[in-house]
């Protein structure tokens, strides 16, 4: 089955590279990307490939704008088999120490990490619904982060204790597992998956990370779930649960 896939920030890093994998096993991408100039520059990359990839135009933090996704995708698709919540900030190279931290990064963290992953889920459910219906199930990804697991953020000797992604990536954990409850029921399956450490942008292409290439191979299962998958788990990146 052609499912119906939406990736927030697909236009960079991660998301792109997921994108790609996920049009690549045959399946319809809407690439999210709150620049719409960057958007068509990835779909058009895509495009070359013969891959059935489209741009639309949304900022998470926006909720006009994902109203506006939301009724181009409704109008042309009518359901979304596939909501990747991939869009996401860091901002680490501001002070993210506890004490000092500046509030404007931990709200300007949580808008798009947190508030606007729920604003975004919230805004698609009817066609997620819509999909769980014509279907029998549909899936939600949230990507998420090793420093989202307060179990190892809380181990002895742990580090990068980077206070607002951190709390707001931990916030978008908790949102994950009600979620995951609530639509059980209506075998929507939600899973926050960790890609690891990969170098992008949102870390200034750090040092001894992995490429986006081995990161979209970790998320894909976890996209492209079947019907019997599970649901309500935080995986790590060897495929194995990781410690909520
Ligand atoms: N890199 C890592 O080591 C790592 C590890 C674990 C988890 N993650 C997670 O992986 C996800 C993707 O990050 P990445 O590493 O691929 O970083 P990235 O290359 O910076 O990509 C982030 C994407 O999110 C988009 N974005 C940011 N704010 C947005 C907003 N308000 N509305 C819509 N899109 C927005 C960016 O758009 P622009 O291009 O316009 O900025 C970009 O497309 C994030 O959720 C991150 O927390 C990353």
């Amino acid at each position: 089955m052609t499912k119906v896939v939406l990736v927030t920030g697909g236009n960079a890093g991660i998301g792109f590279e997921l994108s790609k994998s996920i049009a690549q096993k045959g399946h319809k991408v809407w690439l999210a990307a709150r620049n719409p100039v960057s958007g068509e520059e990835a779909v058009a990359k895509l495009k070359q490939e013969g891959l059935n990839v489209k741009s639309v135009r949304l900022d998470v933090t926006d909720l006009a704008s994902i109203i506006a996704a939301k009724e181009v995708i409704e109008k042309e698709d009518g359901k979304v088999d596939v909501l990747v919540n991939n869009a996401g900030v860091g901002l680490i190279d501001q002070d993210q120490n506890a004490l000092t931290v500046d509030l404007k990064i931990i709200r300007e963290c949580f808008e798009a990490n947190f508030y606007g992953l729920i604003q975004t889920t919230q805004t698609f459910a009817p066609l997620i619904e819509a999909a769980a219906s014509a279907t029998g199930y549909a899936v939600i990804l949230n990507v998420s982060s090793d420093m989202a697991s307060n179990t190892y953020q809380a181990r002895p000797g742990s580090q990068l204790h980077v206070v607002a992604y951190n709390t707001s990536k931990a916030a978008a954990n908790s949102y994950t597992i009600a979620l995951a409850h609530e639509l059980k029921k209506q075998n929507i399956k939600v899973n926050a998956v960790t890609p690891g450490y990969t170098s992008t942008k949102l870390n200034s292409f750090g040092q001894g990370a992995k490429d986006v290439t081995s990161s979209a191979r970790i998320l894909l299962p976890w996209a492209l779930l079947d019907k019997d998958g599970p649901t309500g788990l935080f995986i790590q990146e060897d495929g194995k649960e990781m410690p909520w």
